[in-house]
């Protein structure tokens, strides 16, 4: 048994909070019977109508997605920039787990599973997100060794998994560092490099977990499999 609000906005007919508002506004029928009580629970068998259309149970569909630089991880945006699910084909809810800069740019989920979206973004589960930052100036061992012990972020110690000197190149004065965290503060990566000195030119996300862009390019997208679907959720701890 389930919450009413749960199980309707789990069929993707709306968000939980607006199913919350349908059952107080006494537009929700369980079972031939006008539901207004919050707490009422249900299940999937039950006959559940919304403003007279039955609830059925949404699939759940699991991508992995490129995000190009100047797109909004986002399902709509009021100034009518480019959003994630723009570059998404299909008749499901979906929306991006987590977020990605605007001038950000690769690997993000795209799911319609609630669930799946709060075990990425639990930091319980301490599920790595790798980035390559190319950052302006040449970054030394110091600075390097600063970032591994940690660094105070929203008054609390934040402290990168893995951190790596890439490569850097005196003509550019730039470095290129690979770090490794598995929180999701916002902005996280660039304050973390801000607070060593360094200000970041370029990001990308190549991982999440044992996901990889492959040979995903810029702006494609391709479904999971079960296999890979399943592995995530034994991530769980
Ligand atoms: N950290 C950032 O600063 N920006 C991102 O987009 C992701 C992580």
């Amino acid at each position: 048994m389930e919450r009413l609000q749960k199980i309707i906005a789990e069929s993707g007919y709306c968000s939980r909070r607006k199913a919350e508002e349908l059952i107080k506004n006494g537009k929700v029928i369980l079972n031939g019977k006008i539901i207004t009580e919050l707490g009422t629970k249900a299940n999937y068998s039950d006959d559940i109508l919304v403003d007279g259309k039955k609830i059925e149970k949404e699939e759940k569909e699991y991508y992995i997605f490129n995000k190009p630089r100047g797109v909004i991880t986002s399902t709509s945006d009021e100034k009518g920039r480019k959003v994630v699910t723009d570059f998404f084909d299909s008749n499901k809810r979906l929306y991006p787990v987590g977020r990605l800069d605007y001038d950000t740019t690769g690997l993000i989920i795209v799911t319609n599973d609630g669930e799946l979206s709060n075990l990425i973004m639990h930091p319980k589960n301490e599920i790595e997100k790798l980035y390559i930052a190319k950052v302006d100036g040449i970054i030394k061992g110091t600075e390097i060794n600063a970032l591994k012990n940690g660094v105070i972020l929203d008054g609390v110690k934040c402290i990168p998994k893995r951190v790596k000197l890439k490569k850097f190149d005196k003509k550019s004065n730039s470095s290129i560092v690979e770090i490794t965290i598995t929180e999701g503060k916002n902005h996280e990566v660039k304050r973390l490099f801000e607070s060593v000195g360094f200000k970041v030119d370029k990001l990308k996300r190549e991982r999440i977990a044992f996901l990889t862009l492959g040979n995903l390019k810029s702006g494609e997208y391709r479904k999971l499999n079960i296999k890979e679907v399943k592995q995530l959720f034994s991530l769980i701890k």
